[in-house]
């Protein structure tokens, strides 16, 4: 309850700032229950009657006060989304995971605190910030045809441009092409997280070195696009290649999948760069940066994650806190994914950024196991009660050292 009170006090700043004037006005929960309570009775039913079905697949509810009100904030958010996209045939669930655990099974979902969306045949995984804004944004990537035509130079224009995205564009001769069908059959596999695009049209293709049945891919800030070998491709060959090809050398952190990236770390390791786009400093070190990730793009063992701290608000003082870091400086460390220890390149203040040069030697050791997050930690209580008062005077961190262990 509390937290319906939470998101109506929220809103209502709008609503008096927005009184005055119309065509800016935020959503607020409207009370109406739309939220399903899925289980073994009503859940074949309620994956037949909508187009896309999203359920949390939820721990049981706590009894502790504080949980609960964080267990009814979850709620809301798909209580939010189920308001605002009602009309577009989507259904919203919650399923237990003790008491529903037979439904669970049959559905195929494991991992609890996750959203689960249906669509056709497929489950697809929300891994993603669960906030109405994320949800709803992904949710609306889904309903999208999985792949996006270019017909025109503009279009094509656009599609260079989106260098932040893994992404794929095949030439077919048109609709009735038997390897378009399968383009875009595969698309559907990898929707919405791998982006799928398709040119009918000569004159696009030729810009983009396409021949006919040719599928190019591109890597995220790559200048060049690797060709799947073998044309025509089958929907086989297809899967395989981007699965092959899927972690990039250097990939941006993104709400709708920041999970699933953190999931996907380097033998317990991420090497992680923050950087806003925004800032001059964090523009120029962020060039570097994707001239390190070209020079190196064919190591499998290196994949860097760039955070723009500009896009998670929410997340940048807690980083600040737990890796002693000063964010509004461009800063690339390796962070242990167990404990989150870290250890972080010096870049003096008065300094220049590092050249390209000397990153590439930096991670080198990283990769090398030369810099590691481990060495520092001789001096360490063995305890595991995660203190944050070791040996933070380390040159290598910077940022305030209050030891303010709570
Ligand atoms: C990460 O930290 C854990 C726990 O402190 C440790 O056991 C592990 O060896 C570390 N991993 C790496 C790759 O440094």
């Amino acid at each position: 309850m509390l937290s319906v009170w939470l998101v109506l006090v929220s809103c209502m700043d709008f609503l008096l700032y927005s009184s005055a004037e119309e065509g800016l006005e935020f959503p607020s929960f409207d009370g109406k229950d739309r939220v399903l309570n899925v289980n073994e009775r009503n859940y074949k039913k309620a994956l037949k009657k909508y187009d896309m079905m999203c359920l949390l697949f939820h721990e049981p509810l706590p009894s502790d006060k504080e949980l609960q009100q964080q267990f009814h904030m979850r709620e809301m958010v798909l209580e939010l989304a189920a308001q605002v996209l009602e009309d577009k045939d989507i259904g919203f669930g919650l399923l237990d995971s003790h008491k529903d655990a037979k439904v669970a099974k049959k559905l195929g979902l494991e991992e609890e605190g996750s959203i689960y969306v249906f669509k056709d045949e497929r489950v697809i995984e929300f891994d993603g910030e669960l906030s109405a804004d994320t949800l709803v944004e992904f949710l609306l990537d889904l309903l999208e045809d999985p792949v996006e035509l270019i017909s025109n130079p503009m279009e094509q224009r656009a599609f260079e441009r989106m260098d932040e995205d893994i992404r794929l564009i095949g030439y077919f001769k048109g609709e009735n092409s038997e390897h378009y069908k399968a383009f875009q059959v595969t698309a559907e596999k990898f929707q919405p997280y791998v982006k799928f695009f398709a040119t009918f049209d000569k004159g696009v293709a030729k810009q983009l070195t396409l021949k006919m049945n040719e599928i190019d891919f591109y890597e995220p800030f790559m200048d060049e696009p690797v060709t799947i070998p073998d044309k025509p491709n089958t929907e086989e060959e297809i899967v395989d290649f981007v699965n092959q090809h899927r972690r990039p050398t250097l990939r941006k952190l993104r709400a709708e999948d920041m999970f699933e990236t953190w999931e996907d770390d380097m033998d317990g390791i991420h090497i992680v760069a923050f950087a806003e786009e925004e800032d001059p400093d964090g523009y120029e070190f962020l060039e570097i940066l994707k001239e390190v990730a070209r020079d190196n793009t064919k190591n499998p063992d290196l994949s860097i994650v760039w955070i723009d701290p500009d896009e998670f608000p929410l997340l940048t003082t807690y980083w600040e806190k737990t890796f002693k870091v000063d964010l509004f400086r461009p800063q690339i460390g390796v962070v242990n994914v167990t404990d989150a220890d870290s250890v972080w390149l010096n870049m003096p203040n008065d300094e220049a950024l590092p050249s390209a040069e000397e990153l590439e030697d930096w991670i080198e050791d990283v990769l090398s196991g030369k810099v590691n997050t481990e060495d520092d930690d001789d001096d360490d209580d063995d305890d595991d009660d995660d203190d944050i008062d070791d040996d933070s005077s380390d040159e290598d961190h910077y940022g305030d050292d209050d030891d303010d262990d709570d």
